[in-house]
């Protein structure tokens, strides 16, 4: 398999199992998207709008599985934290229309904003929700 762009570590458990088995799959779909995304050209541009759509649908599925246990443990920061979810999602929408009308795109970079965003919102935001999410498994 080509090049990975950034190994799972256990750095970024938060200590549920369901939330954590979500991140690795994160992590694991990011890495293969990146991978295909190197062929360059037609074929990239091609793979690109497949593969995202089902990426996305993933990650709105995590942040829902989030919501729901943050919701649930009366999370105080219940409401920042969704609207970070919030604002990703848009901003990914907005750069996959930006994909679909360009001839030569290069997803690299956005593939890199994706990984970036995911591994820091996971080793900062969600770590602060760890211990109330916590309290919900004793
Ligand atoms: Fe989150």
């Amino acid at each position: 398999m080509a090049d990975e762009l950034v190994a799972w570590s256990d750095d970024f458990l938060v200590g549920n199992s369901v939330i954590d088995r979500q991140h690795k799959e994160l992590v694991r779909l990011t890495n293969e998207f990146w991978a295909g995304c190197q062929m360059g050209g037609v074929m990239a541009k091609v793979y690109f709008l497949q593969t995202i759509q089902g990426t996305v649908l993933y990650v709105k599925t995590h942040f829902s599985t989030e919501e729901e246990l943050m919701r649930k443990a009366n999370y105080p920061d219940f409401d920042a934290h969704k609207k970070q979810h919030e604002d990703f999602v848009a901003e990914v929408t907005r750069q996959i229309q930006f994909f679909e009308k360009e001839d030569n795109p290069n997803p690299s970079k956005f593939v890199e904003y994706l990984m970036n965003w995911i591994l820091k919102h996971v080793a900062d935001s969600d770590k602060k929700y760890m211990p109330y999410i916590a309290k919900l498994e004793q």
